[in-house]
């Protein structure tokens, strides 16, 4: 009998757990609809063939790992190169493909053609892909050997001052920042590494003051202080054919993020992240004041201006190297 009222129990017991992580499940499912939604509408434009730009990137960037190889193999990329060629051809027609972009594609493919052994089928392709190029003037740009990079004029200790300079502003001149000087820190954020090399992200930059001031009044993080300037980050979807790679667009800007941080600095600027709350009301606000494709999500705001000499800034003690940086710690494999 007390077995029987223990596996009773124990059964309720399962069942209220599975009924409140359902409950959990759908609450978090109905708060992060836009997130799942972006994702979504992203991967139907990318398996669509609607988003042949950042297709196309990420082919050619993996045919230039394969002739980065020590020594390259005979045959790759049979498995992609018909639609990488689709891809390129798609891109130059829609108009949608930047000069870098083509330069880039053009020179790694005609390395590619160069390299393979060219089957009956492989030169069928490369006839086809010199149909479409041939007409191109383009500068080369192909994989280069690690010693040919520029020389390094930054030493640790320059890097470690800016990281220590670099710190959140938040009290600013009211005038908003100018854009020559935002150009040039993007300058130096599109050299972050980004997953597959694509990109897939947008830097939107306002200085008006009437938008920049309902931009801010949106997020919520922005309560005692004013932002003459604001960016704001998007992540596209329509960079991805998978749900795996939900993270990659949050990643890829985020170190783009960081990079241009760290150049505002060096001109002059201050700067403080945003944070976007994944909260439906606040999506549906902003896409009320911004044009957003359903593919896209926020990633971050970061306001920007030129801080003020006496605006205060917390000191945000860092966390001790010991507590974040472990080395060969936490295996469980004891060899
Ligand atoms: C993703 C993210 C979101 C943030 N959101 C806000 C925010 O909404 N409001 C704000 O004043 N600061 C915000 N910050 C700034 C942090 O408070 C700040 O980076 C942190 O306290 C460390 O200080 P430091 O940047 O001066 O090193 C955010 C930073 C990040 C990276």
């Amino acid at each position: 009998m007390i077995k029987k009222v223990k596996s009773i129990t124990k059964a309720l017991t399962s069942f209220a757990m599975s009924k409140s992580t359902s409950i959990w499940q759908f609450k978090t499912l109905h708060q992060l609809r836009f997130k799942f939604a972006a994702l979504k509408h992203g991967i139907e434009l990318n398996t669509s063939g609607q988003s042949t730009l950042f297709n196309l990137r990420r082919n050619i960037h993996r045919l230039e790992k394969g002739l980065s190889y020590p020594v390259a193999k005979e045959v790759f990329a049979e498995d992609y190169i018909v639609e990488t060629i689709q891809f390129l051809k798609s891109a130059i027609s829609k108009d949608v493909i930047d000069d870098d972009t083509l330069n880039w594609a053009i020179s790694v493919l005609k390395l590619y053609f160069k390299t393979v052994k060219l089957s009956d089928k492989l030169k069928l392709i490369k006839n086809d892909f010199e149909q479409i190029s041939s007409s191109f003037d383009y500068v080369n740009s192909v994989p280069y050997h690690s010693s040919t990079r520029p020389p390094i004029t930054v030493n640790y200790e320059d890097l470690l001052s800016l990281s220590v300079r670099r710190r959140s502003v938040r009290y600013f001149h009211p005038e908003p920042v100018d854009i020559e000087l935002v150009r040039k820190a993007y300058e130096i954020a599109k050299y972050a590494p980004s997953a597959c090399n694509r990109q897939a992200f947008q830097f939107l930059f306002y200085n008006e003051k009437t938008i920049v001031d309902k931009l801010a009044a949106i997020p919520g993080g922005v309560s005692g202080y004013s932002l003459p300037s604001i960016m704001v980050v998007l992540g596209r979807y329509d960079g991805y054919f998978d749900v795996r790679d939900i993270n990659a667009p949050v990643i890829d800007s985020s170190l783009s993020i960081m990079s241009f941080l760290y150049a505002a600095e060096t001109l002059g600027m201050g700067t403080v992240c945003i944070n976007w709350p994944n909260l439906p009301d606040r999506e549906a606000q902003l896409r009320k004041v911004l044009n957003i494709d359903k593919s896209e999500i926020v990633v971050m705001m970061i306001g920007l201006g030129y801080p003020l000499d006496d605006g205060k800034i917390p000191f945000s003690a860092k966390r001790p190297n010991k507590s974040a940086l472990l080395f060969n710690e936490r295996k469980k494999l004891s060899e």
